[in-house]
């Protein structure tokens, strides 16, 4: 790390993982990341994922080279961290685990053992390592309720848990931060914007000249990049200008009407359109367009007196992360009884702040020359 010498990252990369949380495709896979600060009592920061346990206490006891560590820090619980915490005590029987009370009683349920040696910390506590002090700033909800940060007040670093993560691991090519980081943050943290800001003004009251998170790199320039995106993702607020337009089409006449609206738009003057198939795109990322556009367009044909099933399995992704302040446009298709538009609406009755662009276009099977002239009208009103 260029802001400090003490800490040596430890963690491991994930290649062979399909689906992260069993749901998110990783084809860049993800690192399990755990640090070790050395000090008069050393500390390791958080364990690794229950594959990799044998190769991270290796990385460990390379780095410490015959010494023996004192603390092991959890900042969190979910097991891709905490799966490893009764493996190392049994390399490390004397090492206490310093964590909140909702984390003890956490490893108690998933390890139906008692963690003898430990130290329960509350919001605000200090630990004093040697010439490190560490302060534990508790992010309930960031992702579980159980999740602390840690700042070391030292070297002034942020431990920041699952916060500033993002898929793929270390030793991947893809070296792009915003776009991983941003599928993984609104997909996994998503729904919790209040409490992430909750925990950024925390943070703003600190020097932070580096962030160690829990997955993808240690952050160490232009701290305020991330930091604002952080802000522009937790408040809901608009990331990127353009319109986005999400379709489903079974036999592709809902699709020639989504085309010309492209068209359109970009006759128009739209700068960016983002046209994402539901049946063949990423679902996690056609969830994070969603989020970073102002304004979408949902397409869909009807489909056993709903929308078809991709579109449903958006628009619920939408509703559980908490979607809020769109310009929504809306297309649908029917051949006897058209009624996705208002099934959208209904499933989207309880998203805040959301309104709906006139026209909204019902083609029957397929578009003809009124809803050429609807669809004009639809770009005509998303320019603006
Ligand atoms: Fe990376 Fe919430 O676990």
């Amino acid at each position: 790390m260029k802001n400090s010498k003490d800490i040596i990252y430890v963690g491991v990369n994930d290649h062979s993982i399909d689906l992260f949380e069993g749901y998110y495709k990783v084809p860049d896979g993800i690192s399990y990341n755990s640090y070790i600060i050395l000090d008069e009592k050393i500390t390791v920061m958080d364990t690794v994922d229950e594959h990799f346990g044998e190769e991270w206490l290796n990385n460990i006891k390379t780095a410490l080279n015959g010494r023996k560590p004192t603390y092991l820090v959890v900042q969190h619980m979910e097991p891709d961290h905490s799966a490893n915490i009764i493996t190392f005590l049994e390399a490390y029987p004397d090492a206490i685990v310093v964590s909140n009370q909702k984390a003890i009683k956490m490893m108690e349920q998933f390890f139906h053992t008692e963690i003898k040696n430990k130290l329960v910390v509350k919001d605000g506590d200090k630990l004093e390592l040697g010439k490190h002090i560490l302060n534990f700033v508790f992010a309930p909800m960031v992702h579980w309720p159980e999740v602390m940060f840690t700042y070391d007040s030292t070297d002034k670093i942020l431990f920041s848990a699952d916060a500033f993560g993002k898929f793929g691991a270390l030793d991947s090519k893809d070296d792009e931060w915003d776009c991983e980081a941003r599928r993984y943050y609104i997909g996994i943290v998503g729904k919790y914007g209040p409490q992430v800001q909750a925990v950024l003004k925390k943070a703003a009251n600190l020097e932070i000249r580096s962030i160690c998170p829990l997955h993808g790199p240690i952050l160490e320039d232009d701290l305020k990049h991330y930091l604002k995106l952080y802000d522009i993702w937790s408040s809901y607020e608009t990331e990127s200008e353009g319109v986005a337009i999400f379709y489903d089409s079974v036999y592709g006449n809902t699709k020639k009407a989504v085309d010309f609206l492209s068209k359109k738009l970009e006759e128009e003057g739209c700068k960016k359109v983002v046209v994402n198939d539901l049946a063949r795109t990423d679902m996690a990322e056609d969830i994070e367009d969603a989020f970073r556009y102002g304004k979408i367009v949902l397409a869909s044909i009807t489909y056993n007196g709903s929308v078809f099933p991709f579109m449903n399995e958006f628009l619920n992704g939408l509703v559980e992360r908490n979607f809020q302040n769109k310009k929504i446009g809306l297309i649908e298709n029917g051949s006897w009884a058209p009624m996705a538009a208002r099934v959208i609406k209904d499933k989207l009755a309880n998203c805040k702040n959301l309104a709906y662009v006139e026209p909204t276009v019902k083609i029957l099977s397929s578009m003809n020359e009124g809803n050429k002239e609807q669809i004009v009208q639809l770009a005509k009103a998303l320019k603006d």
